[in-house]
């Protein structure tokens, strides 16, 4: 028989069905001083791969994430954004949602997002947020989005009274068909989810077809979590993360490791925690001091008055690669960047379609944006001018940029190579051309000194690569848009400036 969901939503029912658990595995206890020494290696390789150029000078590094950067992009409005556009052949997007919404603002956060409970300002923002969904579908000449994989993200999306999340689930699910969405995905802090109001989320979410959740964790550390400002301790991770498990989630978690007040001791006593919680996904992030959009978080503060509080560049290598080393051990191998689970298939069906196959998909909501095939566009990031745009009958985008055809050729291979590997099929649906007749004296040079592999299956990373696939990502970018200036770079043969022609 068919469930309240699935008759009335219409719900993909594998959205429905409960994940198990990953398989359980409990190795013994790794040797930490071997495992720190092993981990050393990667030092040498930073300092190898810096002479050649492949690396800012200083080991700083900048998040490759978006082609062109985000920051980078020219005023646009929707209509240039959706001029001449159709939908793909099969009409499905990957539609991600955003809530910007936090308890409190955490120290390393670059998000501009309203703090405070804000419960009215909350229903003013979703209230505006439907009449932007009618707009999308209006544009997009659909009832309603055919969504071929979900991510709402914040801000703290649960960070919504029970009312307010039942209240955004009305007005999505009734505007977004997930008869064949792969996963819907939603951003969760703990807090949100612990003690009878969490258990009522949990419920709303799982009867909405949320089947994958995100949990911030960041660090298991007390003296950590306090020193990052977040609102949550160690004791309320670990009873959301039991909790979620047992509600039949795909449950990943995240860790920021580079932060004041860690070391290569306390991260990895937390990796090593992290490990056996019995979560599908675990994934770290190296902290990004400097802004990577247009908020520059507290940390940058922080690190500046108290710099012996930070980890270095050379100890972040260490917590780095001793914590792949570690995740190995007990099970979790990476399969998209900085994602390690037990099973392969085991991970954000968004950020593949965004990253690895580059599908179509619509940002909703402050600050999301959207990828429509050779276009990008970027909505407003204040919250007065949001409003206002909504009203007047507009989507709120304000800045973006339509690629040419040597831009294609370098988005196709920068977000793919960044996250997997780029794949020639892939390649040629997205620029027509091939991918061995692309980028030749570049490629080389970097198989040449032990960064990429290129067969005919696919251009991909080496270990060495992976460890630095930021890096590797902006070889492939417009000299206009290498984050950093070329003096910045040894002038060695892997420098970002050189064998720069895509054709
Ligand atoms: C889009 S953010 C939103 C996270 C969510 N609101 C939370 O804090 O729990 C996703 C992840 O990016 C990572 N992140 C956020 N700010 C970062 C920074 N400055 N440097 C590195 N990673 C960061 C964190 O691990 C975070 O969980
Ligand atoms: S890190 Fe997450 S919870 Fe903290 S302020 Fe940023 S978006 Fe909000």
């Amino acid at each position: 028989m068919k469930t309240l969901a699935e008759n009335t939503l219409n719900i993909n029912p594998r959205l429905l069905a409960p994940h198990a658990p990953p398989p359980a595995f409990n190795p013994p206890r790794m040797n930490r001083k071997a495992l720190i020494e092993e981990a050393k290696s990667r030092v040498a390789d930073f300092h190898r791969v810096s002479k050649l150029g492949l690396l800012k000078t200083d080991g700083e590094f900048y998040p490759s994430v978006h082609y062109p950067p985000i920051t980078m992009y020219p005023p646009m409005t929707d209509d240039e954004l959706l001029e001449g556009y159709t939908l793909p052949s099969d009409g499905a997007l990957d539609v991600y949602a955003h809530i910007p919404f936090c308890n409190s603002h955490c120290v390393f956060c670059h998000y501009p997002v309203k703090t405070g409970l804000q419960i009215e300002e909350k229903n003013r923002y979703l209230g505006a947020f439907e009449k932007e969904m009618d707009i999308w579908c209006n544009r997009l000449g659909v009832d309603r989005i055919k969504a071929r994989s979900i991510l709402v993200g914040g801000g703290t999306p649960t960070f919504l009274t029970v009312d307010q999340l039942e209240r955004f689930f009305d007005i999505f699910c009734e505007r977004v068909d997930l008869s064949i969405c792969r996963q819907f995905n939603y951003d969760v802090d703990p807090n949100t989810l612990i003690g009878p109001e969490g258990a009522k989320r949990l419920q709303i979410m799982r009867d909405h077809g949320v089947d994958r959740l995100t949990l911030g964790i960041q660090s298991l550390n007390p003296m950590v979590l306090k020193k990052m400002g977040r609102h949550h301790g160690r004791e309320e991770s670990l009873e959301a993360i039991r909790d979620t498990l047992a509600a039949g989630f795909q449950v990943n978690i995240e860790f920021i490791f580079g932060h004041p007040g860690q070391t290569i001791d306390n991260w990895l006593d937390v990796i090593e925690e992290a490990c056996q919680l019995g979560v599908h996904e675990i994934q770290q992030y190296r902290l990004k001091i400097e802004a990577y959009g247009d908020h520059q978080a507290a940390v940058k503060n922080m690190v500046e008055i108290k710099p012996e509080q930070a980890p270095s560049n050379e100890e972040q290598f260490i917590m780095k690669q001793a914590s792949i080393l570690m995740l190995k051990h007990y099970g979790y191998t990476e399969n998209l960047r900085r994602v390690f689970s037990r099973v392969r298939g085991d991970y954000s069906v968004y950020a593949h379609n965004q990253c690895c196959v580059q599908f179509d998909q619509i940002g909703i909501g402050l600050t999301a944006f959207s990828s429509l095939r050779d276009r990008f566009a970027l909505p407003t990031q204040n919250f007065e001018e949001y409003y206002a745009m909504i009203e007047s009958g507009h989507l709120p985008i304000n800045r973006g940029y339509r690629r040419t055809a040597e831009d294609q050729a370098r988005w196709a291979i920068i977000l793919p190579i960044k996250n997997r590997d780029v794949r020639p099929s892939n390649f040629r649906r997205l620029t027509g051309v091939g991918l061995d007749e692309v980028f030749k004296a570049k490629i080389a040079a970097l198989q040449e000194h032990g960064i990429v592999t290129f067969t005919d299956r696919a251009l991909g990373v080496t270990p060495l690569g992976a460890f630095f696939a930021d890096e590797v990502a902006q070889q492939f970018h417009h000299p206009d848009f290498i984050p950093y200036p070329r003096s910045c770079y040894a002038e060695g043969p892997l420098n970002p400036y050189l064998n720069n022609e895509v054709f």
